[in-house]
Order: C-alpha cells, then structure tokens, then sequence
C-alpha cells in the first residue's frame, strides 16, 4: 500500500539550496581507528585526510573524488570523546546490559534490531552498481573470516527486492551475494545490504552502528527508495 507524497510545508530554504552536508561517525577505542577508517574506505568512501590525535586519529572522508574540497558529501570518523564513553558506561551499569540481569527493554531493543536492521539509527549508501556491491559484500564476507582486524566485529545482512520483475528475479536469483537472501525490502527494483559494526558506536546503547547500501535498479519509476510499502 502506497500513500501520496503530503504538501511540502514553507521553507525560506529553496530547492536545491540544500544537499546532505556531513555526518560525524565514531570508533570506541584508538586501536579501533585503522580497522573502521579501513571499513569506510572498502565502502568505497575516499580519505582525504588523516590527522593523528594522541586520542586516536580524525579521518575525513568524502562520498567521491568530486567532494574533495566541498562542503558536502563528507564523513568524519573521530575516537568517541571521554564524556560519551563514560555516559555510554553508566548506561550499560544502570541498565545491566550483558549480564543475566540486562533490563527487558534492552533485550526488547536488541530483539527489534535482530529482525529489523534498519529499525533504529542508520545510514544508507546509494551504490550505483549491483556488481560494485556484490563485489563490495563478498570482500567484507572474507575479511570477517580471515582478517582479524575484522573478526567478530560485522555482521552483514540483506534485503532483495520484492518479487514481481521477472528479469529482476532472476538476475537476484542468479546473484553470488543475494541469491540466498531470504530477507526481502519495504518495496520493489532494489536491494538493500546492511553491515553492523561495532568498529563504529552509535545507537541507543553506544555499541554499534549499522551502515546500510542500496541498489536501485535503473528506468524504475517505482523502487524503494521511492515508496514504502507496508
Ligand atoms: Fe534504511
């Protein structure tokens, strides 16, 4: 079921004023710095700069050689600040997160996110190729085998398109890395892949963050990333 677009509200912002500018994202430990900034750029982001902090390095990164000097486009990843990591701690002691006492509402959250990566805080890639991202998925698949920097620390989810294209269907059915999804997304012509890390803290209970990649499929008025259905 889709619904219509509501009437855009008044903003002295006009369209086309505006693009996404940053996002801020944060490793847990200065030894974690390397391996997250390392996740990035298998993301296919570009590191345009490094500046080494006895807290652990600052790394910036743009979506693409075209944001270099922009003020667009851009992700910093930095080592959480002391305040957010002590904050962070008292939550888990208050809440008695990962002991056989944890509060129900945390197993509540937790169990949420089991079924649902994309329930709570996120944020989403548009990759412009399905092979890149296959590429993409595979590689970190090998990497939370066989590199330690990476083991333990992702877990790689997926959702395929709704079925209804042929041609769609089978290319996804033929597909090394969706193939066996079993998961399937809120609409039609595209997939989603989702990597949960705790190379990188945010969420509700400062312990991971899930990146989420898309792939629209192209001449497709309707996909989803342009309506939801329920
Ligand atoms: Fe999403």
């Amino acid at each position: 079921m889709a619904t219509a677009a509501p009437e855009i509200a008044h903003s002295p912002i006009s369209d086309g004023s505006l693009s996404m500018g940053h996002l801020a994202l944060h490793y847990g430990s200065p030894e974690d710095g390397p391996a997250a900034a390392r996740l990035l750029e298998i993301a296919g982001l570009a590191q345009t700069q490094v500046l080494p902090l006895p807290g652990g390095s600052f790394y910036r990164f743009v979506v693409s050689s075209r944001h270099f000097g922009r003020g667009d486009g851009i992700i910093y990843l930095s080592c959480l600040p002391e305040p957010q990591r002590k904050l962070i701690a008292a939550i888990h002691e208050a809440l008695q997160v990962g002991t056989p006492d944890e509060h129900q509402a945390v197993r509540d959250y937790r169990a949420m996110m089991a079924q649902d990566f994309e329930a709570s805080f996120h944020f989403g890639f548009l990759v412009n190729s399905l092979e890149e991202l296959e590429s993409m998925v595979l590689t970190l698949w090998d990497l939370a085998e066989n590199d330690t920097a990476f083991k333990g620390r992702l877990t790689i989810g997926m959702n395929r398109a709704r079925r209804g294209d042929e041609a769609i269907d089978a290319r996804l059915d033929a597909s090394p890395v969706f193939g066996k999804a079993t998961r399937y997304a809120y609409g039609s012509a595209g997939v989603q892949v989702f990597v949960e890390t705790d190379l990188i803290r945010a969420g509700q209970l400062g312990e991971n963050m899930y990146l989420e990649f898309d792939y629209v499929f192209p001449d497709k008025d309707s996909h989803i990333l342009s309506v939801v259905e329920i």
